[in-house]
């Protein structure tokens, strides 16, 4: 399915289906209601009325429009209170409509952009979020099951004005890049761990750097790593017969690069919990722990087409937490690459154990500013819930602008905090730190357990992933079951912010 924009009157255009949205408690039609349902000689409104529409979020209906009209029908889909429509009800009406219609015999379906009357949203931001909450509400994971297909070949987004419909043509291009990073992010959370192994991670990563002449990859295996000193990458890895990588990714923008950043993932791609073996019901869904990682390749993915100013690394550890003769310890104490030693008391603490080699390989590019995503803790999940990201940071203005960024791409996100006073819950007697704090607090202690390996000058945030990487059942009309590819959009906002 293609989707385009262009300037012309949306009454006029000729296509199996006009959509068109309505608000809730609209003391008028819209203009564009207004002249459908006029030229309709008011059956638009009369269905509205028998069908009992009050335009609120989600609600549809349908009208045969018999030759009146360019287009065959009508769909009108509610768009909730003028007042408070955002970006993320665009997404939601425009998945909604698309659902409504995906399985009808149809071609062409023509659609107006959600809300441009009410001024608060711009025709640019308007198309991105439709294309968004179109593409993504399509979204299956298709390899190991058939994938239902439609009939449908084109939407076309048509407003009255060019000005608006260039802008439109932006935005459709701006959320097809931001899509595929997030489908990109989906594919490889879904896959199982059977086929989502390390070396398939460092694939992907090669893949990307193929297709793009911009992104560099290197990859450093066991050997390299031994060098290197990275002894929580090394200790996690131990139990699995899959070999663990450290994988650097690098994009580079064409001319001066204005800012450096750094991301880093945790790439788990199957957490047992290790000899700290999970309950069944916990370790079902863990070949999610590699999603801070996907995040990571979803965004560089489309990095080079979105072409953001900003110099970007990618770095991750891909390494898998198995039990066996050869897994390590609790009691046992790894040395990271920092020289810090830590002492493993749970050993399905094991992300931090990968995120400290990785944070401090990480700070060898002297990046202006450290992101790293990671599915580390179910205690985060039990503070914000399943949908939401914990972000804690040493720099109050990163925190600021990732929060908006994140608000913008409708992806939820609060602030923790990485509270002093809770650090002494880390100590050890036998080493540096030890991996867990006490029975309170999980997300923040580990928190402070990375900031432990940040330098205090780098602004740092980290985002606790847990819960909104993977969708135990359905979040929203264009966030299913399964991976959700959380935090692309939000990182690919801010790159483009900087
Ligand atoms: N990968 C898990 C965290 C997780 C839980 C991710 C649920 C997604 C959904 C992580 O490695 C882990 O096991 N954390 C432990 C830490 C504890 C042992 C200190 C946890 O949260 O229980
Ligand atoms: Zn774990
Ligand atoms: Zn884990």
């Amino acid at each position: 399915m293609n989707i385009t924009a262009r300037k012309g009157e949306l009454a006029q255009i000729q296509g199996d289906l006009l959509i068109v949205g309505a608000f809730e408690q609209a003391k008028q039609l819209s203009l564009t209601l207004e002249t459908v349902n006029a030229m309709l000689r008011g059956t638009l409104e009369a269905v509205m009325r028998e069908e009992n529409f009050k335009g609120k979020m989600g609600q549809t209906i349908l009208s045969r429009t018999d030759g009146s009209l360019g287009a065959k029908r009508v769909l009108v889909v509610g768009l909730g209170k003028s007042d408070e429509l955002t970006l993320e009800g665009v997404r939601e009406a425009a998945a909604v409509a698309f659902q409504a219609v995906r399985s009808f015999r149809i071609r062409h379906i023509v659609s107006e952009l959600f809300g441009l009357d009410q001024e608060a949203l711009g025709a640019r931001d308007i198309a991105q979020a439709m294309v968004e909450g179109v593409r993504l509400s399509d979204y299956s994971y298709g390899k190991y099951k058939k994938h239902k297909s439609h009939t449908i070949k084109q939407l076309e987004i048509v407003t009255p004005s060019g000005r608006d419909a260039n802008a439109a043509h932006k935005g459709i291009e701006r959320g097809e890049q931001f899509v595929k990073g997030t489908v990109f992010a989906r594919d490889l959370v879904n896959t199982p761990a059977s086929h989502m192994r390390p070396e398939d991670l460092v694939a992907a990563a090669r893949d990307i750097a193929k297709a793009n002449a911009r992104v560099r990859v290197r990859v450093f295996d066991r050997e390299r790593m031994e060098r290197m000193g990275a002894g929580g990458i090394l200790g996690v890895a131990q139990g699995s017969d899959y070999p663990p990588y450290l994988v650097h990714m690098a994009y580079k923008p064409e001319g001066r690069a204005k800012k450096k950043v750094a991301l880093v993932g945790k790439g788990v791609t199957f957490d047992s919990g290790g000899l700290s073996l999970k309950p069944a019901d916990y370790m079902m869904t863990m070949k999610n722990d590699m999603a801070g990682a996907a995040s990571v390749l979803g965004a560089f993915c489309v990095l080079q087409e979105l072409a953001p100013k900003a110099e970007v690394h990618g770095i991750f550890a891909a390494v898998e937490n198995m039990p066996s003769g050869k897994a390590y310890r609790p009691g046992d104490i790894v040395t990271a690459m920092n020289k810090k030693t830590v002492e493993v008391l749970n050993t399905d603490a094991e992300g931090r154990l990968t995120l400290m080699d990785s944070l401090v390989y990480a700070q060898k590019e002297k990046p202006d500013v450290l992101i790293d995503l990671a599915t580390l803790t179910g205690a985060c999940m039990v503070a914000l819930g399943e949908e939401m990201t914990g972000i804690m940071a040493n720099d109050a203005k990163l925190a600021n602008d990732l929060l908006t960024a994140a608000a913008a791409s409708g992806e939820k996100m609060w602030e923790l905090p990485l509270e002093k006073n809770y650090k002494k819950l880390l100590k050890s007697n036998v080493a540096d730190l030890q991996n867990i704090g006490g029975k309170y607090g999980g997300a923040l202690t580990a928190g402070l357990f990375l900031q432990e390996f940040v330098d205090p000058n780098t602004p740092w945030a980290h985002l606790d992933i847990a819960g909104p990487a993977f969708a135990e059942r359905d979040i929203n009309s264009y966030t299913k079951k399964g991976a959700t590819g959380h935090g692309v959009r939000t990182l690919l906002t801010y790159l483009e912010s900087l």
